[in-house]
């Protein structure tokens, strides 16, 4: 599902199983202490990186949460992680090509209530009052992905916490999109401000899954494919 969210310079390993793998001694350190269930899903999603680094022509390396929680990757690799339920997944880029990636899986569930209006901002609960009961998304679970997403591709640029309250998203219905406005000042990354971002995103097998690559402006084009339009709200 990731690879059609995401411009070809991205790849994308996600797997339904949990694969068992040998960690490196600095991530056994990580979830040494970890119920089952974590252990699992880390491991899982070390498979998932392992796979798309190796795709990429990198050995395997340790992969890290790092202060923050995010994955520490090869200095040459930008990357993002995601796991839920059933659901296990990795995208990596040289960082020659892609500024940042962030992606993230959620249950095609409704939010737990008070969790959405914990998680939205007003003009986002007018939107999601307008999408109703569209379709068979639930769009309250699709916006909490798109943040995490948001989060997943800022933070590794901008080295910024950002609330939920500091993007606001707006999710187009009908061609797979979103955008992300930011709340906040802008990060410098490659040249380019990030001052918001535009994603894609997909339900399908009851899975709700989003992505944001963001490609450097000296990308070098693969396959004439198309680069998503994650590049639309990253100004110079
Ligand atoms: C960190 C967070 C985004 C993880 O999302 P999640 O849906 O709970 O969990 P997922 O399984 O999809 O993702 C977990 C992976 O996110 C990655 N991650 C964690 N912190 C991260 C960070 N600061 N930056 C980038 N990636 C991060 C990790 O790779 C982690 O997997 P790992 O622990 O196995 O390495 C979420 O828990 C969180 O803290 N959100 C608050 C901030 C936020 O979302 N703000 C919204 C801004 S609009």
């Amino acid at each position: 599902m990731l690879e059609e969210l995401v411009p070809s310079q991205v790849v994308c390993v996600e797997t339904t199983q949990d694969h068992p793998i040998t960690l490196f001694p600095q991530e056994q350190a990580v979830v040494a202490g970890a119920v089952e269930k974590r252990r699992l899903e880390f491991g899982t999603a070390r498979w998932c990186a392992r796979s798309a680094l190796r795709r990429l022509g990198l050995p395997p390396t340790p992969i890290v949460p790092q202060q923050r929680g995010e994955p520490s990757w090869p200095p040459a690799v930008v990357g993002s992680i995601t796991h839920c339920l059933g659901f296990r997944a990795a995208a990596v880029a040289y960082r020659k090509d892609v500024l940042t990636v962030g992606i993230d899986a959620e249950p095609n569930e409704p939010l737990p209530g008070g969790v959405f209006e914990a998680i939205s901002l007003p003009e986002e609960r007018q939107e999601h009052r307008r999408l109703g009961a569209a379709g068979d998304v639930c769009w309250d679970r699709l916006l909490f992905s798109m943040k995490e997403s948001v989060y997943k591709a800022w933070y590794p640029v901008a080295h910024r916490f950002l609330d939920f309250n500091a993007a606001t998203v707006h999710i187009d219905p009908d061609h797979g999109t979103f955008t992300a406005k930011l709340h906040t000042s802008p990060a410098r990354v490659g040249g380019l401000r990030i001052a918001g971002f535009t994603g894609r995103w997909v339900a399908r097998d009851g899975l709700l899954v989003t992505a944001i690559a963001v490609l450097s402006p000296d990308a070098a084009p693969r396959d004439g494919a198309d680069a998503t339009g994650s590049r639309a709200a990253a100004g110079r």
